[in-house]
């Protein structure tokens, strides 16, 4: 397999999917921007790989990397994700918008045109009500309720109208066994908690993603969305995947108990649900992890340290339900957007 960049390749699905190329004889070469956090991260990938710092929203890094690079193919990979896409609306767009931009017309400016491999989001979809939604497919309509879900559409037009061989896989909810790696925060919980306890969401271990990715760079599939999540087991309802994750860890009962969505109010559903996934494995075959598997593994990683946690639990209770979006506020049903809009204007679709 020949040249392969990878960008955001030290973020949480990047470094996966450099090891899982590498694993497969590709020659990777992961680009990031130049942060401590990146620095630090970069000496855990597999030796004899160098990083190639660039920014992307600068279009003169974007030239250097890709001509000095010459790859036979991008994937695309890095991106500002929720919530951070919220707190920094505008920078977001100039990274998951006008970078795909600028790495795209570099790549068409390139003598051999590598295939375009890039991530997008079931966020460009929206609020997914249960009750009255099918399941997802790659044509469900497009109706993103977020900056974020609305920055990742525009990026899929930009890669569609391009002169390049491309392919798109949409993300479901990425998840994975090392807890550590969760991108875990007081506002991406928030988010988690203000969602619709039983809204539907399709998880997917994120070394099952990096195979997505992986085959994707040699499929001679391309003009397609592909939906990424995982395989049946991997079909939950918000309400139970959090809990189920705690439970593994020894963290018992400690989850606050969220709302329940709205049957008769489309756009107050998060934008999570179940995904059609025939064509995708089909073409990629990357489901490997199933949802009980993964749970037994996170079981096994964290130990005996279970059992401390398991004792902290009553106080980890009393701490997390104190945290619930929802306390103290009237109603019954939940209003992750009502309540995300407040919290982060830049969450409104820009
Ligand atoms: N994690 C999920 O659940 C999920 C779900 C759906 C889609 N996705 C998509 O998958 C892709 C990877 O997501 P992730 O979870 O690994 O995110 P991440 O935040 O862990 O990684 C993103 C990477 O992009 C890099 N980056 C940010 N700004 C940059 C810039 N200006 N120049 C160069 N690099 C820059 C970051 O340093 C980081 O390493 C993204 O496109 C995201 O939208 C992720």
């Amino acid at each position: 397999m020949s040249t392969v960049l990878v960008t955001g390749a030290l973020g949480y699905v990047g470094s996966q999917t450099v090891a899982r190329l590498h694993e497969q004889g590709a020659t990777v070469v992961p680009t990031d921007i130049d942060t401590p956090a990146n620095r630090k991260a970069a000496r855990r990938l597999p030796s004899g790989i160098s990083v190639r710092w660039a920014d992307l929203t600068e279009r003169g890094h974007v030239t250097r990397l890709l001509t000095d690079v010459a790859p036979a193919a991008i994937v695309h990979l890095a991106a500002v994700i929720p919530a951070a896409t919220y707190l920094n609306a505008k920078l977001s767009r100039k990274v998951n918008v006008e970078a795909t931009r600028l790495l795209v017309e570099a790549a068409e400016q390139l003598s051999q045109r590598p295939r375009f491999v890039h991530a997008s989001s079931v966020a460009v979809h929206g609020s997914r009500n249960p009750y009255h939604n099918r399941i997802l497919t790659a044509d469900s309509p497009l109706n993103p309720v977020d900056s974020y879900g609305a920055q990742k559409l525009a990026a899929e037009n930009i890669v569609r109208q391009s002169g390049l061989e491309w392919l798109i896989l949409r993300l479901g909810a990425v998840v994975s066994t090392d807890v550590r790696s969760l991108p875990v925060s007081a506002d991406v919980m928030f988010l988690e908690w203000s969602s619709p306890s039983d809204g539907r969401i399709n998880t997917v271990d994120v070394r099952d993603v990096a195979a997505a990715f992986a085959a994707a760079v040699g499929s001679n599939v391309s003009g397609e969305i592909l939906m990424i999540g995982g395989d049946d087991s991997h079909r939950q309802l918000q309400g139970d995947m959090g809990p189920a994750v705690a439970e593994a860890m020894g963290l018992r009962n400690v989850y606050p108990r969220g709302r329940p969505g709205n049957p008769n109010d489309d756009s107050a559903w998060f934008v999570c649900d179940w995904m059609d996934t025939a064509r995708s494995q089909e073409v990629l075959d990357f489901q490997h992890h199933s949802w009980p598997d993964m749970l037994a593994e996170i079981r096994t990683r964290v130990g005996a340290l279970r059992y401390l946690l398991t004792a902290l639990s009553p106080i980890a209770r009393v701490v997390l339900r104190r945290r619930t979006p929802y306390r103290g506020q009237p109603g019954i049903y939940a209003d992750p957007w009502g309540l995300a809009y407040q919290r982060w204007p830049g969450a409104r679709p820009d």
